[in-house]
């Protein structure tokens, strides 16, 4: 049989962010963002400790599982951002809610390998986190390990904050770290990300996209997301 012909785009992902949601309805919240086309639901937890800020847990995230299917009955994949410290308990307790991804930040870990080993031997996909300033070296060790590179384009701790340059050449970076170790990992970026800057970050080599207020700040999530594709597309 004939190999398929490989796509000439990859498939990109757009994951939005229920820390923009009205927390009041996050299940309703989640099925429609689903409807309105989302491929993942990011999940971000802050522990007031890593970061300033407080956001939710696993026993949150197990409430929501239900409502992350699309109305054909799909699941949606729960892309859990971790901003906790430590890691290695809650990443496990994330993976018993139903998280599919669970990405750290390496500098919340002591022993970042066995976090990643934590996660995986729990059938869930791992994910490495790198904040504006941080160094990817850590790669160097664990990349034939993880399933996920996940580049912050803002501080972790808030929605709504600008896009900051520097990651786009963390992107281009990082994308030459998955050539290289021709393994098949996804490069997602997250923080600022809008209808007017997602090409560029695209052109720069992520394949998912995070985006929080960019969406729910909007009434019409379907037409944000459909612009999305649409500059994706170009
Ligand atoms: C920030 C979070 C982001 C946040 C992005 O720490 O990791 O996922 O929700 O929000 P926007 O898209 O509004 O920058
Ligand atoms: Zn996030």
């Amino acid at each position: 049989m004939p190999t398929p012909a490989k796509s000439a785009k990859p498939a990109y992902k757009i994951a939005p962010s229920i820390l923009s949601a009205d927390f009041a309805r996050l299940g309703e919240e989640v099925k429609n963002v689903i409807a309105a086309g989302a491929d993942w639901i990011h999940f971000d937890v802050m522990d007031n400790h890593y970061v300033p800020n407080l956001t939710f847990g696993p026993m949150i995230c197990s409430a929501l599982k239900s409502h992350a299917v699309t109305a054909s009955g799909q699941p949606v994949p729960i892309d859990v951002h971790l901003m906790v410290q430590p890691v290695d308990a809650l990443a496990a307790a994330f993976a018993d809610a139903g998280a599919d991804y669970i990405s750290f930040h390496p500098d919340a870990s002591g022993h970042v390998h066995r976090s990643v080993q934590a996660i995986k031997s729990k059938g869930c996909k791992a994910g490495l986190v790198f904040n504006p300033a941080a160094s990817m070296d850590v790669l160097d060790w664990v990349i034939d390990d993880i399933d996920l590179i996940l580049i912050m384009s803002v501080n972790p701790g808030f929605g709504g904050q600008s896009f900051i340059d520097s990651a786009l050449r963390k992107i281009e970076n990082a994308r030459k770290r998955i050539e290289a170790s021709g393994k098949d990992i996804r490069l997602e970026v997250d923080g600022g990300i809008k209808t007017d800057n997602i090409a560029r970050v695209a052109a720069a080599g992520a394949d998912a996209f995070v985006a929080g207020s960019a969406i729910f700040g909007k009434k019409d999530y379907k037409s944000v997301i459909d612009a999305m594709r649409v500059e994706l597309a170009k």
